[in-house]
């Protein structure tokens, strides 16, 4: 995917959790952890990039959470976006900025961009028949109204979108529809907004969805099934007081919809983090490679919305990739907030340290829209026989005998045999075809290319035998532990506490990021270098944890 050859800029961006939820395990899978590992793997080969994200703020369930709390919805959704960046830091997952949809420049910005495409002939009012129910006496957007999806019939579903069969729903298209405040029928009466002409992008879409080999071609099949089938044109306003007002007079305390404004902020925050706001933001846009990562319920926003939205405004690029995952189930079942299905990031950390989700998680996501399923048990045994029984075995036999055998000083090798110089072949191999791998997106291959490289390292060691081959002994060690360096740099995009535990355990100082993957294949531990006190990296996840977060999910 990244060219390796080519310098430029990269941004990372990963869809924006709203403000009104914990983030749990499927948003950790799909949206925020994949970024991270491209994120770190560029790092450490010295690009330059950002990684951005932010809370996802507007919109009608924010506002019913907040007003349900007494709270003003800005001072609320200003508490999730602390959380969210607390847990997402928890994990390793940090961005170069943090926003808000709802900060002063990102409202600045969706206004310049609504502004833009009204100067450009992209927006028009059109008045609307709306629910308004005359039981709580308000006009009814969205979230408000449940009913049938006229598609696919789908029962309770929101008035704007099918959760059963993906599409979007205009106003007033849902089929028998309750308020749902009260329950009863709204009734529909008249409202003036504005629209955005999707329709006036169809061939424009097609054109660069077929043109662009970066976008994953599973999406692509489906999104370009909906242009065929005609797109409509987007109602973009709706009549609640929390969202960014349409800056037109006339336009009376109209907001604009949550999806007018919420990818707006990918531009904002990345500019924000690389100091271009006040200027010189569209030329570092448009010089970088983009990435938009996302799960695949939110296809038609990111495909359609988001690239019609910047060919209609005009001065900032279309994203390269969209890398788009499927969803995460929990033991099977779909992750279902309000049946309290679902683990958040708190309470998986109460219980076990932050690599093991991402090791975990890492190996089960594919790249593809296809599902993964979050198992309690395969989640043990893939920590305790792969993570710990392999890496971690391979990491602390190898550093016991230093301190053991050579009083914490690393021995100076014998001449290198052949055992030697194939090992250290296949740990060239291992970082460069893991990096290919990560450069195509395939991060679960990826890990899995480390797991066979470390199992690698276990037969060397079995081989050489250090613990009765007396004589080779110093030789074995040394190079083990120049083998345990190279791993530690090509497990750190994926377990970053791990590979920073190990880099102390080496006694090196400096943070491993600064290392570089090139030099993996290097031999950096030298004779006489002192290892760190040791610990075992990883302790086996027992029963007693399983069950503990069986009873938690009832
Ligand atoms: N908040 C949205 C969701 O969780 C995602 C917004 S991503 C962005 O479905 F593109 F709009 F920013
Ligand atoms: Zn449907």
């Amino acid at each position: 995917m990244v060219d390796g050859l080519n310098k430029e800029n990269v941004i990372i961006t990963a869809a924006l959790p709203y403000a009104y939820d914990d983030l749990h395990l499927g948003h950790i899978a799909s949206t925020h952890l994949p970024p991270d590992i491209l994120y770190r793997y560029l790092k450490l080969n010295g690009r330059s990039v950002i990684q951005v994200c932010a809370s996802d703020d507007f919109g009608t369930p924010i506002l019913i959470a907040a007003e349900r709390q007494g709270k003003d919805p800005g001072e609320y959704v200003k508490v999730w976006n602390e959380r969210f960046r607390a847990d997402l830091g928890r994990l390793g997952i940090v961005y170069d900025a943090f926003d808000r949809t709802s900060s002063p420049e990102n409202v600045d910005m969706v206004q310049r961009f609504f502004r833009k495409l009204n100067e450009n002939g992209y927006i028009f009012e059109s008045e609307v028949e709306q629910f308004y129910c005359e039981t709580d006496l308000k006009f009814l957007p969205d979230r408000y109204v449940k009913g049938k999806c006229p598609y696919c019939g789908a029962e309770g579903q929101y008035s704007d979108g099918c959760e059963n069969c993906g599409r979007t729903l205009q106003p007033g298209q849902i089929l028998d529809p309750r308020c749902s405040i009260c329950g009863r029928p709204p009734v529909k009466k008249k409202s003036l907004h504005y629209f955005f002409k999707l329709s006036a992008f169809s061939s424009r879409l097609e054109k660069w969805l077929r043109e662009n080999e970066g976008l994953q071609s599973d999406a692509k099949n489906y999104v370009l099934n909906w242009i065929k089938d005609g797109l409509q044109d987007w109602d973009i306003t709706r009549d609640i007081s929390w969202g960014v007002p349409v800056p037109l007079e006339k336009a009376g305390g109209k907001v604009l919809y949550g999806w007018f404004d919420n990818h707006l902020c990918y531009i904002t925050t990345a500019l924000k983090a690389a100091g271009r706001l006040a200027g010189g933001g569209e030329e570092f846009w448009n010089g970088s490679k983009v990435y938009h990562f996302i799960g695949k319920d939110i296809v038609y926003h990111h495909y359609l919305f988001l690239p019609s939205m910047r060919l209609g405004e005009g001065e900032f690029k279309l994203p390269d990739f969209i890398p788009t995952r499927g969803h995460l189930l929990l033991l099977g079942k779909k992750i279902s907030r309000s049946k309290k299905w679902m683990i958040t990031v708190g309470d998986f950390l109460e219980r076990f340290p932050p690599d093991y989700l991402r090791f975990y998680l890492t190996r089960i996501v594919p790249q593809s829209q296809a599902d993964s399923n979050f198992d309690l048990q395969e989640f043990a045994d893939k920590v305790n026989n792969e993570l710990s029984a392999n890496i971690g075995n391979f990491v602390y036999r190898s550093l016991v005998f230093v301190k053991n055998k050579h009083d914490g000083l690393v021995p100076a090798p014998g001449t290198a045999g052949a055992d030697e110089r194939s090992v250290l072949r296949d740990l060239r191999l291992a970082a460069a075809e893991t990096g290919i791998l990560i450069e195509e997106g395939h991060y679960d291959r990826a890990l899995k290319r480390v797991l066979e490289f470390s199992s690698r390292c276990n037969q060397y060691f079995q081989r050489k035998a250090p613990w009765e081959n007396l004589k080779e002994e110093p030789t074995a060690v040394y190079y083990s532990c120049n083998l345990v360096a190279g791993l530690a740099t090509l497990i750190s995009p994926f377990l970053p506490f791990s590979a920073a535990e190990v880099w102390r355990q080496l006694g090196f100082q400096g943070p491993i990021e600064e290392s570089g993957w090139a030099s993996a294949a290097e031999l950096r531990v030298e004779p006489g270098r002192r290892v760190g006190e040791l610990k075992p990296l990883f302790t086996k996840v027992e029963e007693k944890d399983l069950a503990a977060v069986r009873v938690r999910l009832g």
